[in-house]
């Protein structure tokens, strides 16, 4: 198993070498979550192989599209939406614990069903994807983008509660009294 993360890692890494740190935060966010609502130890397992590679879709698609600064058309809106599909896809010969492949697959839905690829809502969105679409905005709010700047850490949970309808209501609160990084 640590082969294959590895190998994986390094794929992403060659790809956008931005992406290994934004995959080790988002997998130590998204553990710290999982720990502070007991999540039994296999779950958590599953969660951080998920994490890491959260993003591996992203190697399918248009490295200009990926880095664009400027505001995506309609069809690269929907090229970058489909990141989610392909890196579940991508691992699915893997045959890993089915909870991982899940996890990827919707780590951008939201809790109000606007998110992607399945617009699904609430409980039905696994709950290992719900604690990613945490950590993974918090750490990428935190982080320089080609687009703007890194917002405080301070910003970013005002910019969290203010869209919190993206997000599991609970994990968030349980996140924002965690001590962040
Ligand atoms: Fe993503």
């Amino acid at each position: 198993m640590n082969n294959l993360m590895s190998f994986l890692l390094k794929l992403m890494g060659a790809r956008d070498p931005y992406a290994r740190g934004h995959s080790n935060h988002v997998t130590e966010l998204s553990a710290g979550l999982a720990r502070a609502i007991d999540l039994p130890a296999e779950r958590i397992e599953s969660l951080v192989f998920a994490s890491q590679i959260h993003d591996l879709g992203k190697i399918a698609i248009n490295e200009a599209i990926i880095n664009k600064p400027g505001p995506f058309t309609e069809a690269e809106y929907v090229m970058v939406q489909h990141h989610s599909i392909l890196g579940a896809n991508l691992i699915a010969p893997l045959q890993l614990d089915a909870s991982i492949q899940n996890a990827i697959l919707h780590h951008h839905e939201n809790y109000d069903g606007s998110g992607y690829p399945h617009k699904i809502a609430g409980e039905s969105i696994p709950l290992e994807s719900r604690i990613l679409r945490i950590a993974d905005t918090y750490d990428a709010l935190i982080h320089d983008r080609v687009y703007r700047s890194a917002y405080s850490p301070q910003k970013a949970r005002a910019i969290m509660r203010e869209e919190s309808h993206f997000f599991d209501p609970n994990l968030l609160e349980i996140f924002f009294n965690m001590d962040q990084p």
